[in-house]
């Protein structure tokens, strides 16, 4: 199965000049969503991951059912002032703006290998402020999953030393 054969392109969307790539059709084909997913899981099982935490929302779409299909928890990252206890918070820059995202203070426990997944790598700065997140709690990033790397805006630079995973590169 060739799983880039379900992404579709968007040109100039949501700006004029960003190629968006829309995972939509792979995520409402069962056989694409589950082939997907089924590898992301095969990479946590090797890293022996205790819990997957996803930002939201594409984060969820992912790491949900890699969670359900391993057994271990997810924990959400969210943009500010949805989690209803006791956050931490931390600063990024989007490939289109600027926010910032939180997780519950007790979601991730000291010494626990986390399993981060998104959808997409873009400039990474989504999932380098995941991983600050994770790791201020006491983490260890075991691996990070994403479905599509654009390989273009170098984010794995922003994310040196750290194991990766992605499914569909685009150059
Ligand atoms: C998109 C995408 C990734 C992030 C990638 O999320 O789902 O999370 O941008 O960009 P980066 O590598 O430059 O940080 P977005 O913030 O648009 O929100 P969404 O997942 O809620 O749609
Ligand atoms: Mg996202």
């Amino acid at each position: 199965m060739n799983l880039r054969d379900y992404i579709k392109i968007v040109p100039d969307w949501p700006k004029p000049g960003i190629q968006f790539k829309d995972i939509t059709p792979l995520m409402d084909n069962g056989d694409a969503f589950r082939y997907a997913t089924d590898q992301i899981v095969a990479y946590a099982r090797e890293k022996e991951v205790d819990l997957v935490v996803g930002p939201e929302a594409r984060g969820f779409i992912v790491g949900c059912p890699v969670a359900y299909s391993l057994g271990v928890g997810f924990a959400p990252v969210r943009k500010e002032g949805k989690l209803p206890r006791e956050t931490i918070k931390v600063e990024y820059g989007l490939e289109y703006g600027k926010d910032v995202l939180t997780i519950h203070k007790d979601a991730v426990k000291p010494g626990q290998r986390v399993l981060i997944t998104d959808d997409l790598l873009a400039t990474g700065g989504t999932i380098d402020a995941t991983i600050k997140l994770v790791e201020q709690l006491g983490g260890v990033v075991a691996g990070i999953a994403f479905l599509i790397e654009l390989n273009y805006l170098n984010g794995r630079a922003n994310l040196d030393g750290y194991d990766i995973l992605t499914i569909i590169p685009y150059d």
